[in-house]
């Protein structure tokens, strides 16, 4: 069998505490499965910095383009708080994203049944809930120019960022969300601010044309932006896939997540386009950061990590049986009562990174034999 390559990135904070879980995992499927995964390791942000000065190094770069599929844990924390900008651990994260051209983010929020309760809204309203926020990746006012602090030479400065889309990023962005809209109940809401924003007009008529142009069976709706976040926030069964910008991307899923129970629950899949084999570089990494306020307690959820793993093994490899094992054993896990302390509730039993780690592999071994 040929080698999977797996290059992990743990990054910073509660990035290494929740990757040391997936670590686990990797090796019990290498040396009782016959996984083949060849992993390596590299640095990344903050971590990265203080050893080369960088927020990731050439090497490291070199080494995720390379692989067949990148593990990030998370970047960022106080203790780089005054680095230059040009090289904060954020950088990082941003510069595998543009480099391996990793357009599309899913970022799925799934709400466990065991966790109904511990969610925010009311158990009625998360119940079930099953939502896919596809947010594009690598345009937008993240990437856009000029960005920039320009001195105006009385006494005030002024700070631009710019919101570009062209195009044929709309168009790649709408076709992954349609086409994962016909493998679950075919229904996508394109979120953008057209009544403000230039972009968002283009946006919009470029998800139209591309709606009608391939996916017409698919069903599609529209929502101005900040009424979707209302929305996400009122009734969030109401959706099935979501598609939207950048920024309002990172918005929104930080919202849903937290209707799941916790940022520590959510994992994401960020992909590129399919080459010429089919294909396509990843990038896997939860949607939470460093957690600085936890870090190196050894109490953080892994299970964003960890199934964020899970989504590594069903688009990168092909491997669907475990990824839906290794899912279904965080649901038993957390059915059994075991709960980290930010989804801890009356009755459940409190326990660690490591522990709730070792749970979900025991609960993965034995769906897996
Ligand atoms: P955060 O996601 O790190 O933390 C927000 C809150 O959620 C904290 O109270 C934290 O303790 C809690 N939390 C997050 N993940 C958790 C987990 N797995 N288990 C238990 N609790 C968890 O966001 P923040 O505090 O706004 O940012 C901290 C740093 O992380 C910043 O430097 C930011 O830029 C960076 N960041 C990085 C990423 C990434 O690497 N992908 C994402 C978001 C933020
Ligand atoms: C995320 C994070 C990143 C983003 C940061 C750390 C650059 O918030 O992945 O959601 O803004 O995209
Ligand atoms: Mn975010």
């Amino acid at each position: 069998m040929t080698a999977r390559t797996l290059l992990l990135l743990p990054g910073d904070g509660i990035g290494p505490e929740a990757m040391a879980e997936v670590r686990k995992i990797i090796a019990y499927m290498n040396a009782e499965r016959g996984a083949g995964f060849e992993t390596d390791e590299g640095l990344v942000g903050g971590s990265a910095y203080d050893a080369h000065g960088a927020a990731i190094s050439e090497g490291d770069m070199k080494k995720a383009l390379a692989a067949d599929a990148v593990l990030f844990g998370a970047v960022g924390g106080p203790k780089w708080d005054a680095v230059p900008y040009e090289v904060r651990p954020e950088a990082g994260l941003l510069r595998l994203r543009k480099d391996l051209k990793l357009f599309a983010n899913l970022r799925p929020a799934i709400c466990y049944p065991a966790l109904a309760s511990a969610s925010s809204l009311k158990p009625e309203l998360v119940e079930g809930l099953d939502i896919l926020i596809v947010r594009e990746l690598t345009g937008g006012v993240y990437f856009g120019e000029p960005k920039e602090i320009i001195d105006l030479g009385n006494g005030q400065k002024r700070g631009i960022d710019t919101q570009v889309y062209d195009t044929y990023e709309i168009e790649r962005i709408a076709g992954v969300a349609f086409e994962l809209a016909r493998t679950r109940q075919n229904r996508v809401c394109s979120m953008e601010k057209r009544n403000v924003m230039k972009s968002g007009v283009l946006w919009n008529q470029v998800v139209t044309e591309t709606h009608k142009r391939s996916y017409s069976d698919v069903q599609l709706e529209h929502m101005l932006a900040d009424a979707g976040g209302m929305q996400l926030v009122r009734a969030p069964k109401q959706f099935d896939v979501i598609v939207t910008d950048n920024l309002f991307g990172d918005m929104l899923s930080d919202v849903a997540a937290m209707l799941t129970g916790s940022l520590g629950m959510l994992p994401s899949a960020s992909l590129g386009a399919p080459d010429a084999k089919g294909q396509r570089k990843a990038l896997y990494e939860p949607v939470h950061g460093s957690a600085p306020d936890i870090a190196g307690k050894g109490i953080a959820n892994p299970i964003a990590m960890i199934a964020s793993f899970a989504m590594c093994l069903r688009y990168s490899f092909n491997m669907v049986a475990d990824a839906d094992n290794l899912e279904k054993a965080i649901a038993e896990v957390l059915d059994s009562g075991i709960r980290t302390g930010d989804i801890m509730a009356e009755g459940c039993r409190k326990v660690g990174t490591a522990e709730m780690g070792d749970a979900i592999l025991a609960a993965f071994r034995k769906l897996s034999a």
